[in-house]
């Protein structure tokens, strides 16, 4: 008998033991993702469900790859043209889209919420694609794998041996506009469960209007920051979200907290850049820092892929892993009742 529906809706749930699961889960798709055809059959014949009604480019494409590459039929909700905008209800939508045999909802919208709210109205699995300024779960989930490779790396080890508490004492640095960013809530959720160091580097103006129970520091010097940190997280300003009334200029905010290349370069030996995309050149971060090696920007937006594939097939996969911890060598061996290996390339020779 099936378990009780699984959903990703915010790192909250997950914990230091889930969001190991999901790192370690994601090795294997890591891998699939480099092979000459990064396609497996682990979820043919299931139907995931894109229902997007906030822009997004790189998120809902990066969903609907990682879908197809375990070989999901994909269905995909364009807000700007879809019947919401002839008034149907958002709970008509998702309940319709339900009713044509859809196993996994990714949903993004602008109010915090909506994807708690779908998972009340559907018998679906939901992941959270970002909702409001609340959480985006895999946002933060993919730099925490592409963060564990770096660590890895850095200690000369194999990823698959380098364990989460590698994150122990880390000290990132998540600079600009946390008021408005869901990203920033997640990597703090994310990041200090795993026993990283936060420091939210940001002017006044652009922190919540309360960090009370946020295990973070914060600082709005980032020169001072930058040269006793491991990672300068960098956010966009989410001028989408009234940011702009937020800063005098954008001259001035690029000033302050613009990461130029003096400053990337003030930072210790080993420390590296991130930022979730989309990248504004020039105001968060010049175009020299953005292209430098210490930039993971573009290892970021591969490694969302294969993290994305971790968790449709954490949610929806053959046997589906509980989060005591997954087999690893079930899973790339086959699992009982599937028809063949789950991450045995398709279309090959
Ligand atoms: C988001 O959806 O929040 C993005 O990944 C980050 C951004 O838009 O700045």
């Amino acid at each position: 008998m099936r378990a009780a529906t699984r959903h990703l809706l915010s790192i909250a749930d997950l914990g230091a033991a889930g969001i190991e699961e999901l790192l370690r889960l994601s090795d294997s798709f890591v891998e699939v993702s480099l092979r000459a055809i990064p396609k497996v059959p682990a979820l043919r014949g299931k139907t995931v469900a894109t229902l997007f009604a906030e822009d997004s480019t790189r998120t809902r494409l990066s969903f609907e790859t990682a879908a197809r590459r375990l070989s999901a039929d994909v269905m995909t909700f364009h807000a700007a043209s879809a019947s919401t905008r002839k008034g149907e209800s958002l709970r008509d939508t998702a309940e319709t889209l339900a009713a044509m045999g859809v196993d996994a909802f990714v949903v993004r919208h602008s109010c915090a919420g909506v994807p708690v709210q779908v998972a009340r109205w559907v018998d679906a699995c939901v992941v959270n694609a970002g909702d409001g300024a609340h959480e985006h779960p895999t946002q933060a989930l993919l730099d925490c794998v592409t963060l564990r490779q770096v660590l890895a790396e850095r200690d000369g080890r194999a990823v698959e041996d380098c364990g989460v508490e590698a994150f122990e004492g880390l000290r990132v640095a998540i600079v600009g506009d946390v008021r408005h960013s869901r990203v920033a809530r997640s990597e703090v959720l994310a990041l200090s469960a795993l026993g990283a160091v936060v420091t939210l580097v940001a002017p006044g103006s652009l922190l919540p209007p309360s960090l009370d129970g946020w295990p973070v520091e914060v600082s709005h010097d980032l020169d001072e920051v930058l040269g006793s940190t491991d990672v300068c997280y960098l956010l966009r300003l989410q001028v989408e979200r009234g940011t702009a009334a937020r800063v005098p200029t954008a001259h001035e905010y690029s000033t302050f907290y613009g990461l130029n290349a003096r400053r990337a370069r003030s930072m210790p030996e080993g420390a590296v850049v991130m930022h979730p995309g989309p990248v504004v050149r020039g105001l968060e971060i010049s175009s020299e820092v953005a292209d430098m090696p210490r930039a993971l920007i573009r290892r970021q937006v591969s490694n969302g892929v294969a993290l994305r594939m971790a968790v449709l097939f954490w949610l929806l996969g053959p046997d589906r892993i509980g989060l005591e911890g997954p087999d690893m060598d079930r899973i790339g061996a086959g699992h009982p009742g599937s028809t063949g290996d789950a991450l045995v390339e398709v279309g090959g020779a």
